[in-house]
C-alpha cells in the first residue's frame, strides 16, 4: 500500500458585484471573489492538492484561463475532474483537510453546508472532509479585506 500527501494553495482579489462561492455553496456576502472561473479559492486548493498528491501537474495545466471553456465555470467540476484523473492513476481519497483564510463574514455556520458539498464531490464520507476558517489578524492583503485565500492538505492511498 502506498500513501501520498499533496498539498494546495489559492488566492483570489476580492471584487464587489461577483458571488462569493466557497467548496460549492454560495456564502451572503456584499462582495464575492474575482476569477476567470467562479473563483471558488477553496475548490481550487483542494483541486492542486490532489493533483499534487497524484503528481499530474496543477489546476492551471489542465483548466488553462486562457480558455474559453473554463468562463465562469463551476470550480466543482474541475474538482471533480482531478479526482477523476486520480482515481485514473489507481488512487482513493484518504482524507482532505482544509483552511480557508477570509476576513469576513463569518464562515463557521456554512461548515456543515461546505463539508457536506465537498464530500459529495469527493465521494467520501463527511468524516473524512475537514474545512477550517481563519480571519488574518487584520494584516497583510487578506486581512486588509482585499483578497481571500485557501490552503488544503490531501493525502491519496494506493492499494
Ligand atoms: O482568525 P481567528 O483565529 O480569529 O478565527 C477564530 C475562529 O473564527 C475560527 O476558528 C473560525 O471558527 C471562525 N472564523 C469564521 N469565519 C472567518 C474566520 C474565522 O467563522 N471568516
Ligand atoms: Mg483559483
Amino acid at each position: 500500500m502506498e500513501y501520498r500527501t499533496g498539498l494546495g494553495w489559492d488566492s483570489h482579489r476580492i471584487a464587489v458585484g461577483r458571488p462569493l462561492i466557497l467548496g460549492g455553496v454560495v456564502i451572503a456576502a456584499d462582495f464575492g471573489l474575482e476569477g476567470h472561473s467562479d473563483a471558488d479559492v477553496l475548490a481550487h486548493a483542494i483541486t492542486d492538492a490532489i493533483l499534487g498528491a497524484a503528481a499530474l501537474g496543477d489546476i492551471g495545466m489542465h483548466f488553462p484561463d486562457t480558455d474559453a471553456r473554463w468562463k465562469g465555470a463551476d470550480s466543482m467540476k474541475l474538482l471533480a475532474h482531478a479526482v477523476a484523473l486520480a482515481r485514473g492513476a489507481g488512487f482513493h481519497i484518504v482524507n482532505v483537510d482544509s483552511t480557508v483564510i477570509l476576513e469576513r463574514p463569518k464562515l463557521k455556520d456554512y461548515r456543515a453546508s461546505i463539508r457536506q458539498r465537498l464530500a459529495e464531490c469527493l465521494g467520501l464520507e463527511l468524516d473524512r472532509v475537514s474545512v477550517k476558517f481563519k480571519t488574518a489578524e487584520k494584516v497583510g492583503p487578506v486581512g486588509e479585506g482585499r483578497s481571500a485565500e485557501a490552503q488544503a492538505v490531501v493525502t491519496l492511498r494506493r492499494d
